[in-house]
């Protein structure tokens, strides 16, 4: 049930060791690719949270059985071609863009309509963005105002490869012509900005027809059809945009220190970390490994008392976009004017976050100036919120939910944030772990 979660005290110091959940890009990316494989595929550690479970009625939906155990998942994939499309079939991504956005790519050869609706965040988002490059294999899409969801996909089955430019820096939209070049006879081109490479590497790793040439700014991916894919067990390491909070709210506070266990540090997801030990921020990877072609660490975080603004490079936007909003809260206590730009995109997300971003900080008295794509925030390395504050109405956004309740145990005030529930579309177990933190025993 939704509840206002009322915050009137900073968090005192602590020293532990936490896990958070399983990452919700490979969760997803993980289901989707195990449905069309040939048998059964078993993954722990994968992400329970509405985006996945929505991941997994939706393959359901297609004829796929999924059992969920205590400790694991297995999903019965029935091939490549092994889909039960039915007439007038309906899949709801609720709020999940990735999954709305790449099982399109998967859907481009459906003898039937099917339709995709979401909640109401995501029929806010644009879907001209995916239907677009799928129109040229030969798919056609009916959309709400031409961009938004409800939309119909209307398979084909004379599809053929393409030359696509990502130029937005989406993973999503990268990932969508990814799984429908799957489906295509012949070589699909993708020249694309450089986002997050979980499919490329899940893709290498299943030694399917994917070749991937890294040049400085963008990626150049060749993908071919796809006879068979074989059935892969994954234990999912941990979300890094699940521990940025956590890494935030050590780096805030005062004499802790924090171990976040098995987290993914591929290099396209770890920006924040780069971001934040410009900044100053105390944190080392320990027990690196790689695992199926990803690499993963515990994260070891300390408290800091200095810590500085930045003019932050826009070679570092793509690895960081989902946690800026945590990043704006240090920030607004390091010495200096920080200045984040060419964020547009950071405004097509589960709520426009750029605009959040700004109205947290000026809630707690710091000044900001923005524009559609950029922010320049005027830290106060002395800030001490004094006030009441209150977060509503901001689309049910985790991560603004997450990043306030972060905000009010760092700075103080007395903060009433409404729609808890909101953290069930990524990190249902987030208030739990914020209150073992806080009985320091
Ligand atoms: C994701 C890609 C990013 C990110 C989202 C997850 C993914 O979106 O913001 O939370 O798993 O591919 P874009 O691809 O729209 O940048």
């Amino acid at each position: 049930m939704t509840k206002t979660i009322i915050i009137d005290k900073k968090i005192k110091n602590y020293n532990k060791i936490i896990n958070v959940s399983g990452d919700k890009s490979l969760s997803i990316r993980w289901v989707l690719l195990s449905s069309l494989a040939d048998g059964t595929s078993r993954a722990k550690n994968l992400l329970m949270s509405e985006d996945v479970t929505a991941a997994i009625a939706a393959i359901k939906k297609l004829g796929i059985k999924v059992n969920l155990h205590k400790n694991f998942c297995e999903i019965h994939g029935r091939g490549i071609n092994g889909y039960n499309y039915k007439k007038n079939l309906k899949i709801n991504a609720k709020n999940s863009g990735t999954l709305g956005r790449l099982i399109l790519g998967l859907l481009i050869n459906t003898p039937y309509p099917i339709k995709l609706i979401g909640d109401k965040s995501l029929s806010k988002r644009d879907f001209k963005r995916i239907s677009d490059p799928l129109t040229k294999f030969g798919a056609k899409f009916k959309l709400k105002k031409n961009r938004n969801l409800p939309l119909t996909i209307y398979g084909s089955k004379n599809l053929k490869p393409f030359y696509y430019e990502e130029d937005k820096g989406s993973a999503q939209c990268k990932s969508a012509v990814i799984f429908g070049g799957m489906r295509v006879k012949g070589s699909t081109i993708i020249k694309a900005k450089k986002s997050r490479n979980h499919t490329e590497l899940l893709l290498k790793h299943l030694k399917l027809p994917i070749n991937v040439k890294n040049k400085k700014n963008y990626d150049l991916i060749k993908v071919n059809q796809v006879k068979k894919i074989q059935a892969l067990n994954y234990e999912i390491p941990s979300d890094i945009s699940s521990s940025a909070f956590f890494i935030v709210l050590t780096t805030l506070s005062k004499n802790s220190k924090l171990l976040i266990k098995n987290i993914n540090v591929n290099q396209s997801r770890i920006g924040v970390i780069t971001i934040l030990k410009k900044m100053g921020a105390k944190i080392i990877f320990k027990n690196k490994k790689i695992y199926k072609g990803e690499k993963k660490a515990d994260i070891q975080i300390k408290s800091t008392n200095s810590l500085k603004a930045i003019n932050c490079p826009i070679k570092l936007n793509s690895g960081a976009i989902d946690e800026f909003l945590v990043i704006f809260l240090v920030a607004a206590k390091a010495k200096g004017i920080s200045y984040f730009k060419d964020l547009a995109e950071l405004n097509q997300k589960e709520s426009p976050r750029l605009e959040w971003g700004a109205k947290i900080l000026n809630k707690m008295g710091i000044k900001t100036i923005t524009t559609k794509s950029s922010i320049k925030i005027f830290g106060n390395p002395n800030l001490d919120v004094n006030k009441n504050i209150i977060i509503k109405d901001y689309l049910k956004d985790h991560r603004v939910f997450m990043t306030s309740i972060i905000a009010a145990l760092s700075f103080g005030g007395k903060w009433r944030i409404h729609d808890s529930d909101s953290i069930k579309t990524s990190f249902p177990n987030f208030l739990n772990i914020i209150n073992d933190l806080k009985n320091n025993d």
